[in-house]
């Protein structure tokens, strides 16, 4: 196809910029925006490649496997767009006692699990001392392993307390840096507390995680810039970005899911900005197509979260409309995910894959 100059003085520009982001790390706001705005099929092509081999450089050919346990489906929270908001009634609520979460860990290590991400929603049961006894146990049992907390917000004296337990890494996305969009999904809660709580996080020492939802209503090129900028400034060790999903039993049933493209724009952009992050291909991207956990690792996501809960609670865990339930509590299923992996070009490392920001 004939190229007017036009186009061609666009593709030149789109090239570029690619280029200055894969050598700087770093685009100007009104650069992110256009790019976001002018990207193309083939420029993304382009773009995917020089993510992925950002992702080489650090890491290889390596994808790092976390073992998931949704430890509690209670939550206080009111986030408008989760399927076990505290308003859900048909929701059926569950917590695992502290023997089903160190037999989890145990099978877990059994498969060769040297990472427990051990998620819940904000549910009162679990004060700091229960946590902390939970993760002295794990850590007595499995000296090896590392921790993952990914609770919510708590004060900055809970988390020191949690760290000082053995908490290696927490988990809190900021779901979006759209101060009104942010107070319109949370309706009793700001954006400011959330940072508060990742800036505590990062000060305490914690590999931290980040991150946002693609797709969520009224969103605009210039939120995923607001996003991107949050999170470079902010340098997280983690990030997780994933599209936003319908749940039918909140009040955003009516709005759209998050599209795949944008949420791998958004994976290769962040891979760019921060060349070190650990970066899961999410349980939301694989849910929202078959190929999206291949094609997300294939640009340049790192880390993939099988889930260990235990098959009776796993479905009630239920966040988003139609979750991919990719068990690996067993060696079968385990070697599945491997197997899929292996046939992207790409290997799992079991081991405790810290960040290689601070070390
Ligand atoms: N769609 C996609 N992601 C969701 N999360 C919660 N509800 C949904 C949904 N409906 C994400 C949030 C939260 C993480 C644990 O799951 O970003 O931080």
């Amino acid at each position: 196809m004939i190229k007017t100059c036009e186009e061609e003085a666009k593709n030149k520009r789109i090239v570029k910029l690619i280029n200055k982001l894969y050598i700087e790390n770093d685009l100007r706001d009104d650069e992110l925006l256009w790019l976001i705005d002018n990207i193309d099929d083939e420029s993304k092509r382009y773009l995917f490649a020089l993510s992925e081999d950002t992702r080489r450089i650090y890491y290889g050919k390596s994808v790092y496997l976390r073992g998931l346990i949704e430890f509690t489906n209670y939550c206080r929270r009111e986030c408008k767009y989760c399927g076990i908001n505290v308003f859900n009634k048909s929701v059926k609520r569950y917590r695992l006692s502290k023997k089903e979460i160190l037999d989890t860990c145990i099978k877990g290590n059994e498969l060769g699990f040297k990472t427990f991400v051990l998620q819940g929603g904000e549910d009162p049961y679990f004060t700091d001392k229960i946590i902390c006894d939970i993760v002295t146990s794990i850590k007595k049992m499995i000296p090896d392993c590392a921790v993952t907390l990914s609770v919510g917000e708590r004060s900055y004296d809970s988390y020191k307390t949690l760290k000082i337990a053995g908490v290696d890494r927490f988990l809190l996305r900021h779901e979006t840096a759209n101060e009104e969009l942010y107070r319109w999904l949370h309706p009793y809660s700001y954006l400011h507390s959330r940072v508060e709580c990742l800036k505590n996080l990062k000060s305490l020492g914690y590999q931290t995680g980040a991150g946002f939802m693609v797709g969520l209503p009224w969103y605009k090129s210039e939120d995923y810039v607001k996003d991107l900028r949050f999170l470079k400034n902010l340098q997280p060790e983690m990030v997780g970005i994933g599209p936003y999903i319908t749940h039918e039993d909140t009040s955003m049933k009516n709005y759209k899911s998050g599209d795949l493209e944008t949420t791998l724009l958004m994976l290769a952009l962040i891979r760019l900005l921060l060349p070190k992050v650990l970066l899961p291909a999410t349980t939301a991207l694989g849910s929202i197509s078959p190929d999206g956990r291949r094609r997300g690792i294939e640009l340049g996501a790192n880390v993939i979260m099988p889930n260990l809960t235990p098959v009776v609670n796993r479905g009630n865990y239920s966040i988003y409309n139609n979750k991919k339930i990719s068990g690996s509590e067993s060696a079968e299923a385990l070697q599945m995910i491997k197997d899929d992996i292996n046939s992207y070009g790409y290997y799992c490392d079991m081991g405790r894959g810290d960040s290689k920001m601070i070390y």
